[in-house]
């Protein structure tokens, strides 16, 4: 058996590591299709690898898959829905300020051991300000402890009472009283307070609230059992969600690097901005661009990483060694790599500008590696097996087009001759530049100016769920690991040797001379 492990010099003459391939074609742009990975010895079965990854000191994901900032692909629903399977998702800035805030903190509010502030009603409310409530709100919910104006808890608003039927009712002529409500002080929650609550809800068959309080009876808190049943789901899946130091879903936020009107870094309004989202718990901010090898892009990051010392920084986007070299340096901790790989991106064909993306990943490597950053393979993924390329020489990957046909995206599902789609469009389109996002192409949105776009407009049929398509994506990584005998991520990057493929050799890769009655979907 041992003979089998031992490495053959004819495959490495074939067969070769990042460097000796990729040095070999510094003529040449490589992208994904134009390669393929050899095999390995391998004693690791699928199931078995590991994904999670490290971006920076304070954000590790779990799997290395992040959303893209884009606005039909990333709110609240979507990052929820990537950070519950252990990755990523980047809340756009297409958006008022305000908005991107309350989008950050329904990602962080989403699924809580205990839910600290919660949102409370008052009993001199109409049943129906709660309906309102709910519908201007988004809430998933529609139990609400009642507090006086003081804070003190009088009693419990059941889902059962707030239908319009009752509308009219005071919420004080409906609540379940105080006397009736389930509780438990704060200071007996003792060292695991979801096993206390896990207990309690044991103990009490059909009670599905528990509330926190002190001596005074001022509310500090709430249990649900839906919650508490998740976290204990958790505790046993393969790959966890994202979670911050309190146990709140991880959140990233894209940033514009907004001028004021001498054309000059809008500082105060970043910094105030950041600082909201810092505050709302943001886990890493994303000043995205088109082009972060430039003095704008590089200011903000530098302005940033001085007021936030420790909050995680992704920069970008670049595709040589010295842009990774001026992010790094100017303080970012994450680099986007690509330009003009995306599915809907004319960055290529408008300013015959990007570098097909895997000869871009590897100069970025190389020079991450020398800065101590790290970097995210972004655009042009379109299969799993596009993923484990990138992951041997990223530490993740942003997706765009891949989630945008998913319900938690963004817009409405649109029919057209029976098929169901969803809008997907570039953030250099001209109807998102339109909507706020011209700074990231280095242009203003004033309409009497003209721009070029570099993105499209798009539909994009409607898929399956997140959970679906990360099942999907994330059962090819394993593959693809289990076939080189890596690990974890870190092997798979030690253990790729690639080898170029001939147009017949990419056909020779795929379905053929069959009729296809089912796709591998
Ligand atoms: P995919 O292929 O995953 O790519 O859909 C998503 C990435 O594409 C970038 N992006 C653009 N690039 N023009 C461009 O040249 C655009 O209008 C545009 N919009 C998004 C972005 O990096 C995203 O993550």
């Amino acid at each position: 058996m041992a003979a089998l492990k031992e490495p053959n010099d004819l495959d490495s003459v074939f067969f070769k590591s990042a460097d000796a391939f990729f040095s070999g074609y510094s003529h040449l742009g490589l992208t994904y299709d134009d390669v393929t990975l050899a095999t390995c010895y391998s004693e690791i079965l699928p199931r078995d690898t590991q994904l999670h990854t490290r971006l920076a000191d304070r954000l590790t994901l779990n799997i290395p898959m992040i959303s893209s900032d884009m606005d039909t692909v990333t709110e609240a629903r979507m990052a929820i829905a990537m950070a519950l399977n252990g990755g990523l998702g980047v809340i756009h800035y297409n958006m008022p300020e305000r908005q991107q805030l309350s989008e950050v903190s329904r990602v962080k509010n989403n699924v809580h051991g205990l839910i600290q502030d919660p949102i409370k009603v008052t009993a001199d409310q109409l049943i129906g300000d709660v309906l309102t409530l709910i519908e201007k709100k988004r809430f998933a919910f529609s139990t609400f402890p009642v507090v006086d104006n003081h804070g003190k808890l009088l009693g419990l608003l059941s889902g059962h009472v707030v239908k319009p039927r009752y509308a009219k009712r005071r919420v004080a002529d409906a609540l379940t009283p105080r006397a009736q409500v389930h509780t438990v002080e704060k200071k007996d929650l003792g060292e695991d307070p979801i096993a206390r609550a896990d207990k309690f809800f044991t103990e009490h068959p059909g009670i599905h609230k528990l509330l926190v309080v002190d001596g005074d009876d001022q509310l500090h808190g709430l249990f649900t059992m839906s919650d508490i049943e998740r976290i204990n789901q958790e505790r046993n899946a393969q790959f966890k969600p994202s979670r911050d130091a309190h146990f709140r879903l991880l959140c990233g936020a894209a940033l514009s690097a907004t001028r004021n009107a001498f054309g000059e870094l809008d500082r105060n309004r970043i910094l105030t901005h950041v600082g909201a989202l810092v505050e709302r718990g943001v886990d890493v901010v994303a000043v995205s661009t088109a082009h972060g090898y430039s003095k704008g892009v590089g200011d903000s990051v530098r302005m940033l990483r001085e007021a936030f010392p420790t909050l995680p920084i992704i920069a970008g986007n670049v595709t040589s060694a010295a842009g990774v070299d001026y992010l790094a340096d100017c303080g970012a901790n994450a680099i986007k790599v690509g330009q003009g790989p995306g599915s809907i991106c004319t960055t290529r064909i408008v300013a015959g500008v990007g570098i097909p993306q895997l000869t871009a990943l590897y100069v970025a490597s190389h020079a991450a590696q020398k800065k101590r950053v790290t970097i995210l393979a972004d655009g042009g993924i379109t299969k799993s097996g596009d993923i484990v390329k990138a992951l041997t020489l990223a530490n993740a990957v942003i997706c765009g087009g891949m989630f945008a046909g998913c319900p938690e995206a963004p817009g409405e599902v649109m029919e057209i001759s029976g098929k169901l789609y969803k809008k997907f469009r570039g953030m250099g389109s001209l109807s998102a530049m339109k909507s706020g996002s011209a700074a990231r192409y280095g242009h203003t949105p004033d309409p009497a100016r003209k721009v070029a776009p570099e993105g499209v407009e798009a539909l994009k049929e409607l898929t399956n769920s997140v959970d679906r398509v990360l099942a999907q994506l994330i059962g090819g990584i394993q593959s693809g690991m289990g076939y080189l005998g890596a690990a974890n991520l870190a092997q798979l990057r030690e253990k790729a040797r690639f080898i170029r493929v001939s147009p017949a050799g990419q056909r020779e890769g795929e379905p053929h001379d069959v009729v296809e009655l089912k796709t591998g979907n």
